[in-house]
């Protein structure tokens, strides 16, 4: 029973930690370039990311980067 626990709590961890980089990414401001902005192509068009850490070209760029509703 115990070791279930300690497997359970070793795993949430670890997803935690893959899933983490989507809470931390910032999200797009709801320009009319954003709003626009359809597919991956787009946003590469004005950010290159070959510059940034962590960032690959083939990245989906939405699954991080949520549009900002609130701004
Ligand atoms: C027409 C040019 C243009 C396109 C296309 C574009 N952006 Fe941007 N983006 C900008 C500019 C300029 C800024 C900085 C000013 C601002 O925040 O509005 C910015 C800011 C951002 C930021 C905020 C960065 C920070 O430091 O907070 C993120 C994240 C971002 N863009 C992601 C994206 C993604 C993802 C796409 C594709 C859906 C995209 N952008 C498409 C021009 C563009
Ligand atoms: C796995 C999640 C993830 C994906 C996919 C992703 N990003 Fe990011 N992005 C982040 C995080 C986290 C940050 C903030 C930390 C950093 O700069 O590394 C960031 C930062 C940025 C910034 C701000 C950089 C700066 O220096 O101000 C821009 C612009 C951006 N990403 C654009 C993009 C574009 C365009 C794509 C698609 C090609 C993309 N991102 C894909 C997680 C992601």
């Amino acid at each position: 029973m115990k070791l279930i626990m300690v497997l359970a709590v070793a795993v949430s961890i670890i997803l935690g930690c893959v899933h983490r980089p989507n809470i931390y990414a910032p999200r797009r401001t709801p320009s009319a370039e954003h709003q626009a902005a359809k597919t991956t192509a787009a946003c590469l068009g004005c950010h290159d990311v070959g510059k940034f850490p962590h960032h690959d070209r083939d990245d989906d760029c939405f699954s991080c980067h949520k549009l900002c509703k609130g701004c």
